[in-house]
């Protein structure tokens, strides 16, 4: 029907917030506290302008490229968040299976509604449905240090075993960022909702709010030197610290032996205030002077916000939000629907900068707006 085609992520988005009711809506969508964060995200993109290239032959250009040990379609991939059967009843499986069809790789929240073992296998049976090749995405489990150090090790081993390749340590929370929508909402998690990769029921969560659940397990003594070892001997699967800002912390998962870094403020909601990750990725970036990958996510919704946050440095990029809103749409196919529009917008900007692959989107393909002449 004319005026119904959906062709950017704003259309997802807004299908999703008409489907949703208010108090799950604005859980997802707000930041923590005043929104600053948040909205620079997104904004951060804006400061930097493509310089696009003429005569150049692109009728053989792929957006290939590697992630967690697996070639992908393009560089982006779904980051770990928390309670999508909230969004769909099918949350992280539809997640993971429109993953699948798409060729991209995902991360699995803690907070997850189903187990990590449910959510690997529904995307492999997708690829092979698909027959897209053995295996499917390749999965991240998302972590936090807990004080019970028992359980963590149980779902480190749950992960590994249902074939995830890293951790995502998520380090900017040693408490949580206030997101005022919960305090004022009273946000509970729907009845009927558990998070069982952390092994708690609907019963056992019934009556605690986010900060409550979150505060009961977190260890906020959780430190570079004590942890990072700790899941080094416990576990073979790759090691990536999540939400690194600083060079310096950059320096220190290199020192400490990390893998891989992920640029992020956790979509704004943990300190308000901070950098956005387009801004943090630069310094990120110099520090790690090409010696472990730095990935980033954060305020990422055209495909365009890829190119630039590859032109800056970045191996690859991750989108919460983004795929939640897909959810919220229509499900699997509507995840699908936000990963094809932020595929076909960054082949066509690597097309229209003259990219040929993934390594030709270099610094010099951006001007930076009031620097650089523009
Ligand atoms: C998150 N994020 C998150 N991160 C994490 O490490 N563990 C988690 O359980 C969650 N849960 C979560 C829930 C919701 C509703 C959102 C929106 C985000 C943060 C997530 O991994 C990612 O860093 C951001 O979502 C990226 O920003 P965008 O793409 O949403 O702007």
């Amino acid at each position: 029907v004319k005026g119904q085609e959906i062709l950017c992520i704003e259309d997802i988005k807004e299908r999703a917030d008409a489907n949703l009711p208010e108090i799950a809506r604005e859980f997802y969508n707000s930041g923590s506290t005043y929104q600053t964060t948040i909205a620079e995200n997104s904004s951060s993109f804006n400061k930097y302008r493509l310089l696009s290239r003429v005569l150049v032959d692109v009728s053989r250009l792929t957006t290939q490229t590697e992630c967690l040990g697996r070639t992908v379609k393009f560089p982006l991939g779904v980051s770990p968040a928390g309670l999508q059967a909230m969004a769909h009843p099918d949350g992280e499986l539809a997640t993971s299976r429109a993953c699948a069809r798409m060729g991209v790789n995902m991360a699995v929240s803690s907070f997850a509604n189903y187990t990590v073992q449910q959510i690997v296998s529904a995307g492999q049976t997708q690829a092979e449905t698909d027959g897209v090749g053995p295996g499917g995405p390749h999965y991240a489990m998302q972590l936090y240090m807990m004080r019970d150090r028992a359980l963590q090790e149980r779902i480190m081993a749950a992960a590994e075993g249902a074939g995830c390749k890293a951790i995502f340590l998520t380090a900017d929370s040693p408490v949580l960022g206030v997101r005022f929508n919960e305090w004022r909402n009273d946000f509970r998690t729907p009845d009927g909702l558990g998070f069982p990769v952390l092994g708690w029921t609907s019963e056992m969560i019934r009556r605690a709010t986010h900060d409550t659940s979150f505060m009961s397990f977190n260890d906020d003594t959780h430190s570079w030197a004590r942890d990072v070892a700790w899941l080094r001997s416990r576990t073979k699967m790759e090691i990536w610290i999540k939400g690194v800002l600083a060079a310096e912390d950059v320096e220190l998962a290199i020192e400490y032996g990390c893998d891989g870094v992920l640029v992020s403020n956790h979509g704004g909601r943990q300190l308000d205030g901070v950098p956005s990750t387009l801004d943090a990725l630069v310094e990120c970036v110099d520090a790690a002077k090409g010696r472990i990958p730095v990935h980033m996510d954060g305020g990422v919704r055209r495909g365009s916000d890829i190119f630039v946050a590859l032109a800056l440095g970045a191996r690859h990029v991750w989108v919460g939000r983004p795929a939640i809103w897909g959810l919220g749409y229509k499900g699997q196919e509507g995840v699908e629907k936000t990963l094809e529009v932020l595929y076909e917008d960054f082949r066509r900007c690597m097309a229209l900068c003259g990219c040929r692959t993934v390594a030709d989107i270099k610094r010099s393909c951006l001007r930076r707006m009031g620097i650089d002449g523009v």
